[in-house]
């Protein structure tokens, strides 16, 4: 459905997207992490043909993007990162203006209004003046305003920032129900658990370039280790240390041990009855899991967190 190619963009002395290749195919949920600066918004915006790449180009369909053309924004929802959103009036009076920049006809309009408010369950707030709205609620408006005119494709630009677990947790579902009807969804964030959380395939973008791409799995076949074993020392484990070794690479550290389970032993079952065999009790073990950000720490050397 989507298909960037060779896409670079600077501004100024600033190298914002170096040659971004990327595919997303009809009805994904596609996540785009990066920290801060990574260039995501560029990329979204000349998605959306908001900004001219100076080199490379998009395809839709098997259409061109072109650089400012309303036709062509009809087919893309785009909810930029900034709110954009008319504080003084109402969030039916912004639902109206909005539909108004797509030519949708007044009944249709109507009915779609009524449908989105639903759906970003803002019914029952669409006369009181949106400057009145939490930043969870403006953002849940913005994302209505940006689908009233039912878009093919979704892109969501940090939807999550500056909003209220509560709405947070209202726009993952609204974005999910989008996708099981039908939408492709694009998503930016640099929170790696909401990449986690919503995004079966996604692309790790840093400095301006996609460092890594595919499904959540095969990102984290890339990394040494899946699981990561940790075990108290205490008289009952250093007296089993050999049979510890026996699950994986042993590293002895100050108070617990730390393995690293071979192949047989990354099955939790296969590794907690072993455990309990041993008799080493639960409460003195922590199995963790490899995420996404051993992966952006194992490609850049960096943290993805701020
Ligand atoms: N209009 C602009 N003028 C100058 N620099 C910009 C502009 N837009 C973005 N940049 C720069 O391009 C880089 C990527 O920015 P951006 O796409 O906003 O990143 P992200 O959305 O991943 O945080 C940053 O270094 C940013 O400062
Ligand atoms: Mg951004």
């Amino acid at each position: 459905m989507l298909q960037i190619e060779n896409v670079s963009i600077k501004f100024g002395n600033i190298e914002a997207l170096k040659g971004i290749n990327l595919k997303v195919q009809k009805g994904e949920f596609f996540g785009l992490l990066g920290p801060n600066g990574a260039g995501k918004s560029t990329l979204m915006k000349i998605i959306v043909g908001y900004l001219k790449p100076d080199n490379g180009h998009v395809i839709m369909g098997n259409e061109l993007v072109v650089y400012d053309n309303v036709n062509f924004r009809r087919k893309i929802g785009f909810v930029p990162q900034e709110i954009s959103l008319y504080l003084e009036l109402s969030a039916y009076q912004n639902l109206k203006i909005f539909g108004g920049f797509y030519n949708i006809p007044g009944k249709v309009l109507e009915e779609k209004i009524t449908e989105v408010l639903k759906l970003v369950q803002l019914e029952d707030r669409k006369k009181d003046a949106v400057k009145n709205f939490s930043g969870g609620m403006k953002r849940r408006l913005n994302i209505a305003a940006s689908i009233l005119h039912d878009p093919e494709l979704i892109l969501c630009d940090e939807p999550t920032v500056g909003v209220d677990p509560q709405s947070r947790n209202a726009i993952f579902d609204m974005l999910m129900k989008l996708n099981r009807e039908g939408k492709t969804i694009i998503y930016t964030t640099h929170y790696m658990e909401e990449a986690e959380r919503m995004c079966p395939r996604l692309a790790i973008i840093d400095y301006g370039q996609i460092i890594a791409e595919g499904t959540l799995t095969e990102l984290k076949k890339m990394l040494e280790r899946q699981v990561t074993l940790k075990v108290l020392k205490t008289s009952i484990t250093i007296e089993k240390t050999n049979e510890l070794s026996q699950i994986g690479k042993l590293l002895e550290l100050d108070g617990h041990y730390e393995i690293i389970p071979n192949e047989y032993f990354e099955l939790n079952s296969k590794l907690f009855y072993y455990l309990e065999e041993l008799g080493i009790p639960a409460d003195i073990i922590n199995l963790s899991r490899a995420s996404l950000e051993d992966v952006f720490l194992s490609l850049t050397g960096r943290s993805l967190r701020d």
